[in-house]
């Protein structure tokens, strides 16, 4: 049994306005194990984040099922951490208030709170920036202050969203070296969903491609590249190319199937 199964899961979208349906996944299943960084990669619109959000709970499929230590996901918990492309952070509460903003509805202690928040704090490097609030952030330390609260949820299953596509790409790479070495010290399982082949090789001990809408798996590759990654080897490179080959093909294919007439009779 895997530590995250997504079975045969089907996903539509009601339009009640224009009184149409888009089917945004076509049967994908896909089985996580623990300590996997998985990245979702995948053309704009495939349904990566509808798909991240039924691991969240904050969609449900239409047919199929998304379960967890085999349990059915019923809703958002407090075992997964969520990371989304913009921090949302609280900007009335300083970086600690941020990050132990679940202990705080709760109702946890402020010196409880606090000191739950320092070791997260810690890991995603912005020890001595407890005290600041949102506004006095730079995008990446914002970021930051989203995965430690992430972190502190659960660092067991982080699930992510483009969390990084905002940022520069002096901060990008920054950021991709930390969550490597926060997967590894808190041996956490990763979902992690980009649209940067780049950024799905620098990462992923497995990257799964997926289709152009409707969803569906494409190519599932366990990557053994050694840690930190050299995006200039032979070995990232050969596998570059491989990748933008299934992503050419399937995005020709794509187009072919826009362009095919259809017959009325
Ligand atoms: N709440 C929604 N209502 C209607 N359509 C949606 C909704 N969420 C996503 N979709 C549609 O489902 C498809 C997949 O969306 P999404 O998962 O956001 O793609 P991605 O994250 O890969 O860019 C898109 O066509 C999108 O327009
Ligand atoms: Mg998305």
């Amino acid at each position: 049994m895997s530590f995250i199964q997504l079975n045969n899961i089907v996903k539509t979208f009601n339009d009640s306005q224009r009184q149409t349906e888009t089917l945004a996944i076509d049967d994908i299943s896909l089985s996580l194990e623990k300590k996997e960084f998985a990245c979702l990669l995948g053309p704009s619109g495939c349904g990566k984040s509808t798909l991240l959000n039924m691991v969240a709970g904050f969609e449900y499929p239409t047919l199929g099922s998304v379960k967890i230590e085999n349990k059915v996901i019923t809703g958002p918990g407090a075992d997964r951490g969520m990371v989304f492309q913009q921090p949302n952070l609280m900007p009335w509460l300083p970086v600690w208030d941020n990050v132990a903003f679940s202990l705080k509805l709760q109702g946890v202690g402020r010196k409880q709170r606090q000191d739950a928040a320092q070791q997260y704090i810690d890991a995603v490097n912005l020890t001595g920036f407890e005290q600041h609030f949102p506004g006095a952030l730079s995008g990446g330390m914002a970021q930051r202050v989203g995965i430690a609260r992430a972190l502190l949820q659960n660092p067991a299953v982080i699930l992510m969203d483009e969390p990084f596509a905002a940022l520069d790409a002096q901060t990008k790479l920054e950021m991709q070296e930390e969550l490597v070495t926060i997967w590894q010290k808190y041996n956490s399982t990763i979902l992690f969903v980009t649209h940067s082949v780049d950024e799905a090789l620098i990462l992923g001990s497995r990257v799964v491609i997926m289709t152009h809408r409707p969803g569906k798996i494409r190519d599932d590759i366990k990557i053994d590249l050694e840690r930190p990654r050299d995006v200039t080897s032979n070995q990232f490179n050969e596998l570059k190319r491989y990748v933008l080959d299934v992503i050419r093909e399937e995005a020709k294919l794509a187009h072919e199937a826009q362009q095919t007439p259809t017959i009325s009779h």
